[in-house]
């Protein structure tokens, strides 16, 4: 069968993969933002995933306002690098997982959570840059992806609580799949952040260091956060973190923090990552 391993959670701020594509990773200000990867660039050299489910928001590349799923998993067989201001960054296509996506789907559409299926879509920074934060610069990705994109860009977008339920039923899903597959589950976006209006800018290191320690020791309590604490406190981008919370919910509850990091600045925000491990 399918086994989840491991999840990975990190920011997925569009100027690192602009550092990385214009060799700027050992510029001063970047340095200290990819050396928080080295670990974790060994560590996947040794526990490659076959798949990697990957939990991202897109952000007006490949959706518009004229659709706007809440919850939508890419089922195609193939994805490709998204243009965003600084054009399709160069980084190999994104290689899915049909017969995975599409029993995921089944599965957990049966079980209630009705997702929207996708099968032609394009991937913007928002799954690009945590391969590249994972994987470097290689010729092809190392492993198959299957993309999970969710709505957090036009209110409303689903709530912590639904999105931590999903990450349970989503682990439902993987586990049933008659496949002897390592997979792993990745959350990006976040951490705090504003990137518009008065607030732009807004940084809070507090809450994002609280956000870190409940991921690992009690995402039952996370996932009660309502919208309103992420807008006031952690910016209206903050919101990006319910998205954490899917890839939290599909693991065990008890997974073991094998990582942490955290830096500011890069770009308008933090830059939190996490690595947790299911136990074995
Ligand atoms: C920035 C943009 C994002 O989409 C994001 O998730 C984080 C940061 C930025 O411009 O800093
Ligand atoms: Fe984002």
């Amino acid at each position: 069968m399918a086994r989840i391993t491991s999840g990975v959670f990190t920011s997925h701020v569009p100027a690192i993969g602009a550092a990385m594509d214009l060799g700027k990773t050992a510029d001063p200000y970047w340095q200290p933002v990819f050396n928080g990867y080295e670990f974790s660039r060994r560590w996947i050299e040794n526990n490659r995933p076959d798949v990697v489910l990957l939990v991202f928001n897109d952000h007006a590349s490949a959706f518009s306002l004229e659709m706007i799923p809440t919850f939508a998993i890419g089922c195609a067989e193939r994805f490709s690098p998204a243009d965003e201001g600084w054009g399709p960054r160069k980084v190999p296509e994104v290689i899915g997982h049909p017969e995975l996506a599409w029993h995921i789907a089944q599965s957990v559409i049966l079980d209630e959570f009705d997702l929207t299926i996708i099968n032609k879509m394009d991937v913007d920074h928002g799954l690009t840059v945590p391969m590249s934060l994972m994987f470097g610069q290689p010729q092809a990705w190392p492993c198959k992806v299957i993309p999970f994109a969710v709505n957090v860009v036009q209110f409303p977008p689903p709530t912590g609580n639904r999105c931590y339920q999903l990450g349970r039923a989503l682990r439902r899903a993987i586990e049933s799949f008659d496949e002897d597959l390592n997979v792993q589950v990745w959350g990006t976006g976040g951490m705090s952040h504003q990137l518009q209006g008065p607030r732009a800018g807004l940084i809070n290191q507090e809450f994002d260091n609280a956000f870190l320690d409940r991921m690992i020791s009690d995402p039952d309590a996370l996932a009660k956060i309502p919208h309103i604490d992420y807008v006031r406190e952690a910016g209206s981008e903050g919101i990006e973190l319910v998205m954490w919370l899917i890839a939290r919910g599909a693991l065990a509850p008890d997974a073991k923090a094998l990582h942490r990091f955290y830096h500011v600045p890069a770009s308008n925000t933090a830059v939190g990552h996490l690595i947790l491990d299911n136990p074995r």
